[in-house]
């Protein structure tokens, strides 16, 4: 995360709290992130060099822009984002990164995630879902795992290595969150 300074992902007016142990404004009604969750949940997603990983809910950028210094330029990450104005500006902060290999784009409306690009190894969804998001399941790649809050929860689902789309997965909890919501 020092690698990878959040203040270059916050509205100028924030960043002197870049520093500070929780959530920011970022614009849209929508917030950066807490730094203790954003670590938590990358620990949880435990992410690989070369890895192919889908960012939902990208925002400002920042998680994309970490998740892409995690996968390295052997890697590849695709962060989507809701709000139009935010997927805008977060793609500017995180070109200013110099991580080519990682894009951020506005997402479909009406397709949860990125399906036309699935499958990938790893999934992070920093906006929470009131339950399970099947369409976000069935994008994880056989091997791959995903990490969303549900309903206050922190999930982590993996799918098993041995099997294809229709591959048994297995759920764990990882405490509770508060986040925006997935809509
Ligand atoms: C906690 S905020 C942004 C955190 C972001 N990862 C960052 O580092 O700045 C969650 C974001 O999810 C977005 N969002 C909500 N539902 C979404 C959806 N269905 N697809 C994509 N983004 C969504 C919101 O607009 C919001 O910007």
């Amino acid at each position: 995360m020092h690698s990878v300074p959040r203040a270059g992902f916050l509205p100028a007016g924030q960043r002197r709290l870049a520093g500070e142990d929780r959530p920011l404004p970022i614009g849209e009604g929508q917030t950066s992130s807490q730094p203790r969750t954003v670590a938590a949940m990358l620990r949880l997603l435990d992410v690989h060099p070369g890895q192919r990983v889908l960012d939902v809910g990208a925002g400002s950028g920042w998680t994309t822009a970490l998740l892409a210094w995690l996968v390295g330029p052997t890697g590849s990450v695709i962060g989507v984002e809701l709000a139009p104005a935010l997927a805008e500006w977060g793609a500017e902060n995180l070109a200013a990164t110099g991580q080519s290999w990682a894009v951020l784009r506005g997402a479909d409306p009406d397709r949860l995630g990125a399906p036309d690009d699935a499958p990938f190894d790893r999934i992070l969804v920093s906006a929470e879902a009131r339950t399970m998001p099947q369409s976000l399941v069935d994008q994880i790649a056989p091997g791959g795992l995903m990490v969303v809050p549900v309903a206050g929860v922190m999930h982590r689902v993996e799918r098993d290595a041995a099997g294809g789309a229709e591959g048994g997965v297995t759920t764990s909890t990882h405490g509770s969150y508060r986040f925006v919501p997935l809509r």
